[in-house]
């Protein structure tokens, strides 16, 4: 499908935005090019088409970003702005996401390559009730009173509480495997609790960001309450984790990066939220159905390609039903139809870039070079686009690097297991944490497993489950900081303890 083609089928609002070819991004209020003038291509994935040009925002882009969400933050519009009044500025912002639902999901399937189907199902509605679940807690942020017996002043009395109050500039560094979705992570609760944001988008997927930003000002948001940095990580993301003006920074992406991030964080005492990789494990036990098993697994790895934090990209079936599911899942695998995901009939669509589909064709010969079979894909499809044939791999070895590392494409490691302590042992042996899924019916030894997972999220007979009052976050070397929930809110708010003599 080219641009031509393209035209055809996207919706009006679709084809007026991607038409523009150049866009610009938000500060201030205002829609402004970069200091340089400089741009960067945005390409569809699945044409290797440039689709679209924004600006490559650079340190003096971010420092006027910053400084406008700072006055933002003191202004009288935003920081006097009633409660009940950032709940409905919320309400109408998910409002307006939900009547612009297609179009969203199309140019999130243009940047990104996804389904735009999968898209407007999963990254948009996910998107719209997470900003009215954030909408209400606007009203309901709550300290609390403290009865105090200081043992230094017996006779004194003292009133005590505590305050919650927004912690202040947030620098939103989102990833590229769902762009929408993340930035409403960081945006939901910052904006909830009266914090005001400069958004950095993924290099490769700055389209949507963007798009929202129209949106943000369409209902109503002051100026500088939420600015959007276009550009890449290096000459954009480093210089907004550096800056002294940011009181907060909530990242996700890479622990290669997040660990730059969290030591960029320490120098400031900026406060930090990181959501990182995964190698997370699927672990099937032997009482459950075999099929219903590998078509949980296959959707745990092949789900968005693969290009999911959370991925369950380490199957483990124990012993006796192993050759059974390892066959289904290869089957799911190759019977999946890949294509363009403006397409309807598309099950998966590229990775995100060639550097993507190059680290995950490399790994899948790391695999076989460390003596991995190769069961099902195993390397690029076609010649144009940046396609990988889902993939299953045999044989590895606990130890092997595609068990280790996060690939982050469509590539499952498939190994078999005999007892439970052994699997929970195998489950926890990455240095990552984040989720992990049980397969099973036996309820005693699902009970018995949980607690010694060591991962942020375990789901049973399911995986990937996201919900807006479900907290999600790593243990280990995924991250720390937990978004969604009521949980997420604490990252966005300081407590202030008032102690008053009376
Ligand atoms: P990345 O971690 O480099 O990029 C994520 C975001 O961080 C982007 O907005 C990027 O511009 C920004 N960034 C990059 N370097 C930065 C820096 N020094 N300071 C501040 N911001 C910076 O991820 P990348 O390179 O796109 O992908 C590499 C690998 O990372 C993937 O193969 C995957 O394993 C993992 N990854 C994990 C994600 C997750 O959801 N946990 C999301 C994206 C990537
Ligand atoms: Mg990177």
């Amino acid at each position: 499908m080219n641009l031509a083609d393209i035209n055809k089928i996207i919706s009006p609002t679709t084809a007026e935005f991607i038409g523009r070819r150049s866009h610009k991004m938000l500060i201030d209020g205002q829609w402004v090019a970069g200091s340089t003038g400089a741009t960067l291509d945005v390409v569809n994935p699945a044409s290797e088409e440039i689709i679209a040009k924004v600006p490559a925002g650079d340190a003096h882009d971010i420092d006027r970003a910053v400084k406008a969400a700072q006055r933002a933050f003191e202004s009288v519009a935003w920081s006097k702005m009633r409660p009940a009044e950032r709940q409905r500025l919320l309400l109408k912002l998910a409002d307006l996401v939900e009547a612009n639902a297609q179009a969203i999901a199309e140019i999130e399937s243009l940047d990104n390559g996804k389904s735009a189907q999968v898209a407007r199902a999963v990254d948009v509605a996910l998107t719209v009730d997470f900003f009215r679940y954030m909408a209400g807690y606007a009203t309901k942020i709550e300290g609390s009173t403290v009865d105090v017996s200081v043992p230094f002043v017996p006779n004194g009395e003292f009133v005590a509480y505590t305050r919650r109050e927004p912690v202040g500039v947030v620098a939103a560094i989102v990833p590229w495997n769902f762009p929408l979705l993340v930035a409403a992570w960081k945006l939901g609760p910052a904006l909830a609790t009266g914090c005001t944001v400069v958004l950095k988008p993924a290099e490769q997927t700055p389209l949507s960001a963007l798009f929202l930003g129209e949106l943000i000002l369409e209902a109503g948001y002051p100026a500088g309450v939420v600015n959007i940095v276009t550009g890449d990580g290096e000459s954009a993301g480093a210089p907004l984790t550096r800056h002294p003006g940011v009181n907060k920074i909530s990242f996700t992406g890479s622990t290669e990066v997040g660990k730059l991030i969290g030591k960029a964080a320490i120098d400031n005492m900026t406060r930090v939220t990181l959501e990182l990789g995964g190698k997370s494990p699927v672990i099937v036990l032997d009482d459950c159905d075999p099929a219903l098993a590998a078509a949980g697994a296959a959707q745990a790895i092949f789900f968005n390609h693969g290009q999911v934090c959370c991925a369950g990209s380490r199957l483990y079936v124990q012993r006796k039903m192993y050759d059974r599911v390892v066959a289904d899942v290869a089957d799911i695998a190759a019977s999946m139809a890949l294509g363009h995901g403006l397409d309807a009939a598309t099950q998966m669509g590229p990775l995100v870039s060639r550097e993507q589909m190059e680290r995950v064709c490399h790994y899948i010969d790391l695999g076989r070079t460390q003596g991995a079979e190769v069961v099902t894909g195993g390397a690029r499809a076609g010649e144009r686009g940046f396609f990988v044939k889902p993939t299953v791999l045999a044989q590895v070895q606990q130890d092997a690097r595609v068990a280790q590392e996060e690939i982050f494409g469509p590539v499952l490691v498939a190994m078999p297991y005999d007892d439970l302590d052994e699997v929970a042992a195998r489950a926890n042996d990455t240095p990552y944490g984040l989720g992990a899924s049980i397969w099973s019916n036996n309820l005693s030894k699902v009970h018995r497993l949980i607690p010694k997972i060591k991962a942020g999220t375990v789901w049973v007979n399911c995986h990937s489950m996201l919900d807006p009052a479900v907290p999600f976050g790593g243990y280990k070397q995924s991250g720390f900081g937990r978004e969604m929930g009521r949980a997420a809110l604490d990252a966005y708010l300081e407590t202030k303890s008032v102690f008053m003599s009376v």
